[in-house]
Formats: C-alpha cells, structure tokens, sequence
C-alpha cells in the first residue's frame, strides 16, 4: 500500500518518488507495458528516408520515456540517420550514437539542424561499435536497431530489383541502396551465423557499458534467409541471454501502412511482415 510521502499528483496522474526507472506516472507507465505499440510518424521524421531503415521519432521516444529519466545516457550502437539522437535531445536526455558509415552521420547532422535540435548533448561517433563501444561508460539505456543481416542486398549492384514490370514489388522499398561495402558492416556477413556472432560480440560490449538494473531495447523483425522464414526474435533472444541479459518482454510495434505483396499467392502462404519486434531486456 502507498503512502501519501511518497506520491505527488500531477494532471497525468500521479508520481511515485520511489520510481528510480523514468519520470512517468502510474497512469503513464502502465499504458506503456501493452504488449503492442501503433507506429506514428511525424513531420520531422521525412528527411530520415534518405536511409534505408529510419526508426519514428514518436516510436523511440515511448521506449526512451519508459526506460530512462530526464539527463540519463541513451545509447544505440547503430545509430543511422540520428533519429535516437532526435528523440533522446528533444526529451532532455544524453546520448551517445556509433555509425560506421559517415554519409549517416552528415545525414544526421543535417537532420539536427533543420529541426532545430541541441546537439550539446549527443555524442555521435563515426567507426565500428565492434571497437567504439570499448571507449564508452555509465550507459542507461540502450535502443538499437541493427542491419537485418543482409536483406537489403541483390544482384543489380546495390539496388533492390525493380520487378515492377512483372507487377510486383513496385512499393516503398524499389531502388533501396544497402548501407556500405566496410567488411565490418554487420549488413555485409557471409552467413547469418557469422552476422549472429557480430552481433553478439556488439552487444556484449555494450553490455559491459550499460549501468546495473538498465535496459536495452533490440528493435527487429522476422525475414527470410535463402528464402526460408527464420525467427531472428528467439535467435536474438538467446544471443543476448548469452550475454547475460534477462529478457523481460517483446513490444509488437504495429506497421499497419506498409505495402502488401503477393509473394506466395497463389501458391503458398508466405508472410508479410507489417511489425517489428521490440525485444527488451534488462541488465541485473
Ligand atoms: C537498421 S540501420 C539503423 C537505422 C537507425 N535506427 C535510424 O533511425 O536511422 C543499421 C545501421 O547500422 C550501421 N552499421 C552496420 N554495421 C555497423 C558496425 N559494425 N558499427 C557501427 N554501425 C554499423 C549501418 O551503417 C546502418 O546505418
């Protein structure tokens, strides 16, 4: 039972002075423990599109509102277009991104200065988190998306195939260029073996970094390999739990927008994937 010492009202509810974890009323936090999220957009979010797989803005900053305070230190490893960035400064927090490709980062910088952000408190670092997260300290909260192995890759030198002749995929994702050609991009692994055992070694770094009783918020979907459906969720599960991470629950974040293929029809039933997994844990 609460005490009254312990609680202060605001119009949003009420406070508990004993919540060490964010800055959210009762009525707030619990909204944010659904099992799902709807994606939003916003206007500030347009530019990002100049790379392949942007984070929303209102998406980031939901997960940052529940796992960090106002002056806490977020992290993401693979920062792309700065959108972390975004949410984090615009919520009064610190943050600290990694990018191995520069073009992001300057894409990142562009989007700061058109949507007025205060940069004095991002920490964007250009290289491979593989070495950079060695040189970080006193994390409290990690949310990252990292590359979905190599899906953004084909045969027609860096571009989707455009088989809009054919009547298919003429949607958003034709003439999407994959991120870099660096042997360390973890787009780039030979198998999804070798991209899982990257990514576990990333993450254990991070790990490290990442303040007792915090969490860290791996957002991912499903996709194929060689055309076959995998769970890359129990696959990144399990990595992390090797790590040491206890898994504390999986956000669906609804896609509802996206464009539909016929990629089975009408032969087989073959999935298309309108959400993405945020898959949380927490560091004991
Ligand atoms: C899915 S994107 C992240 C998009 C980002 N959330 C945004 O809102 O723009 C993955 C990013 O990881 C970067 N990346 C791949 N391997 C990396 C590595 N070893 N170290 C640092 N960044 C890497 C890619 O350049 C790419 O921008």
């Amino acid at each position: 039972m609460k005490s009254v010492e312990v609680e202060e009202v605001n119009t949003t509810g009420r406070y508990d002075k004993r919540n060490k974890l964010n800055d959210l009323t009762g009525k707030e936090w619990l909204k944010l423990t659904k099992s799902f999220l709807m994606s939003e957009k916003c206007s500030a979010d347009r530019d990002a599109f100049a790379h392949p797989a942007p984070f929303l803005i209102k998406d980031v900053q939901k997960m940052i509102s529940l796992f960090t305070k106002k002056d806490m230190t977020v992290l993401d490893p693979f920062m792309g277009s700065g959108t972390t960035a975004i949410a984090a400064a615009m919520m009064d927090r610190k943050v600290i991104g990694i990018d191995l490709n520069k073009s992001y980062i300057d894409l990142a910088c562009k989007r700061f200065e058109k949507n007025k952000i205060n940069t004095g408190n991002i920490h964007y670092i250009h290289g491979d988190s593989l070495i950079e997260t060695k040189n970080i300290t006193n994390v409290d909260y990690i949310i990252t998306s990292p590359p979905y192995h190599n899906i953004l890759k084909n045969d027609s030198k860096g571009l989707r195939k455009d088989t809009s002749s054919k009547g298919y995929r003429s949607g958003s994702r034709t003439g999407v260029e994959y991120y870099s050609d660096l042997e360390n991009d973890l787009g780039n692994q030979e198998s999804y073996a070798d991209f899982l055992i990257l990514f576990q070694r990333i993450m254990k770094n991070c790990y490290e970094k990442l303040n007792n009783k915090k969490y860290c918020s791996i957002i991912i979907s499903d996709f194929t390999v060689d055309k076959k459906e995998i769970c890359v969720q129990s696959d990144i599960v399990k990595l992390m739990q090797n790590i040491g991470f206890e898994f504390v629950g999986t956000i669906v974040l609804l896609q509802d927008n996206k464009p539909l293929y016929p990629f089975g029809y009408p032969f087989a039933f073959k999935i298309n994937h309108m959400h993405q997994n945020i898959i949380n844990f927490r560091k004991s």
